[in-house]
């Protein structure tokens, strides 16, 4: 690809976020207001913990227009109830609350938010919600819910939103009793496919584990004896399955859908990619976790993902196909971790990427960390940091790049391709190279512009 449309390619990728970021703005006082929350907002972790005597005053929320929709967005602002709508200056489409200290959601707490399409409630401490609290909301169409702390739900509550199209309810301690019949019943009718999936009962024991989508709710009000559920030691209750499974991504992570689909896997003590992210999320950070390696297809239903971050996971292997598919990857974090090499091919798919972060490795810098150097050099478009020699001795702290250079000056002359340094930055020689070593595992073409394959790589060793 010559030079100029490359970087014209960049460019117009990059055209999106400025738009976004200049329409979050704002003019005037708002966009110093809105500049005062984001600077609470960074401290907020920190100060979250502020004592006994918690002032309760305006919430000092961020507005905000991306795509032309108005967001107001009340995360992490330890609000205890729903600020009401005359609050803000324009009707919002989108109201975010997640990660506040809401334990009950009022009859009328959103009247005067009609407008709303989309309310994000999650990782609050909610544990009712009365049956007329979402009065109004005849225009919501997703509903967050979820890692709050219900126990049953009135499926009279939903009544008042028949467009209701999103609903997410797992993780909160469901009593499958008698009173969650009509909601289980409402769950499982087949065009509700996107309400309360993975959401599953805590209570009582002998469901425990079942998913509200699979109880069966004629059994729910049957005039059981009462004793059968004392039967079972509660202190004891059976998991419902003793083998560990792949985690699954909806219930390891953190879902955030507005301004993007964000998933926040981070700290959950992950050993592996969990499965089933979904196919718009654009942003995940699986920082933190114990990912040792990363395997073949782990990121294949990623597809819109963005940006990936795998920093400080003990790292040490990632085979040729695990990032296959990751074709509009803009930002990679590999940083902190034990990676020594990468696979040769991994990161063919890679196209669009801008930003790679590799410190913090323990780079070895013999042949294999060729590849890396090889590739970097075929996408100047990509800004690395970190990529320092760890290791031999001789080579402790140098920049992997300057290795590779004098590796090819005092190459002998019979490993030489020409007598100029053709050999680094022509891809077809170094490509045969390492194929004689027999190092290419897979056809390294991104998968969707893979051709039928009509060679076949006979190994020699
Ligand atoms: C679950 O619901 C049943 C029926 O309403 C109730 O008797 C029971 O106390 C509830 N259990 C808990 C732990 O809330
Ligand atoms: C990845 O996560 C680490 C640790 O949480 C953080 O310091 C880093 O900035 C993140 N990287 C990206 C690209 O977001
Ligand atoms: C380079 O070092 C790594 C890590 O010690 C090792 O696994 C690999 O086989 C070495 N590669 C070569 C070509 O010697």
């Amino acid at each position: 690809m010559p030079a100029s449309l490359f970087i014209a390619l960049h460019l117009l990728l990059l055209l999106p976020s400025i738009e976004m970021k200049r329409q979050g703005k704002g003019r005037g006082p708002k966009a110093i207001r809105q500049k005062l929350t984001l600077d609470r907002v960074r401290g907020a972790g920190r100060q979250s913990r502020s004592g006994p005597f918690r002032l309760v005053a305006l919430p000092e929320c961020s507005e905000s227009t991306e795509s032309g929709d108005f967001f107001v967005d009340c995360q992490d602002r330890n609000l205890i109830s729903i600020p009401t709508s005359q609050t803000w200056s324009k009707k919002p489409r989108h109201f975010l609350l997640a990660r506040n200290q809401i334990k009950v959601v009022r009859d009328g707490a959103f009247v005067g938010y009609e407008s709303l399409t989309s309310l994000d409630l999650q990782q609050n401490h909610i544990s009712l919600v009365e049956e007329e609290a979402f009065q109004g909301l005849t225009h919501l169409t997703t509903l967050l819910l979820q890692h709050n702390r219900l126990g049953t739900l009135s499926e009279e509550a939903l009544i008042p939103m028949p467009n209701l199209r999103y609903l997410r309810l797992y993780d909160n301690p469901w009593n499958c009793s008698c009173q969650m019949e009509s909601l289980i019943h409402t769950l499982q009718v087949p065009s509700n496919r996107n309400l309360g999936n993975h959401a599953r009962c805590a209570k009582p024991v002998k469901l425990k584990g079942t998913k509200l989508k699979q109880v069966d709710p004629e059994l729910l009000c049957k005039e059981s004896d009462p004793t059968t559920d004392l039967e079972t030691d509660p202190i004891n209750p059976v998991e419902p399955s003793p083998l560990r499974s792949k985690p699954d991504a909806i219930s390891s992570c953190h879902t955030y859908l507005f301004p993007q689909v964000q998933m926040d896997c981070s700290k959950q003590g992950l050993t592996e990619v969990p499965a089933g992210i979904p196919e718009d999320v654009v942003y995940i950070d699986l920082s933190h976790n114990s990912i040792r390696h990363l395997k073949a297809r782990d990121f294949q239903s990623a597809r819109s993902l963005r940006t990936l971050n795998l920093s400080n996971n003990n790292m040490e292997r990632m085979d040729t196909a695990s990032l296959s598919g990751l074709l509009h990857l803009r930002e990679l974090d590999l940083s902190d971790n034990s990676l020594r090499f990468v696979q040769y091919g991994v990161l063919e798919d890679l196209y669009f990427l801008s930003q790679l972060k590799l410190s913090g490795n323990p780079w070895v810098c013999n042949y294999s960390i060729h590849y890396m150097v090889y590739w970097l050099r075929l996408h100047p478009g990509v800004k690395h940091s970190g990529l320092v020699c760890h290791s031999p001795p001789e080579h402790t702290g140098e920049r992997v790049e300057k290795y590779v250079s004098s590796y090819n000056r005092e190459c002998p002359k019979d490993r030489q391709h020409s007598k100029t340094d053709q050999d680094q930055t022509d891809p077809e020689l170094w490509n045969t190279a390492m194929e004689v070593q027999g190092e290419l595992e897979e056809d390294l073409e991104p998968s969707n512009l893979r051709a039928p394959q009509q060679y076949e790589i006979i190994r020699l060793s």
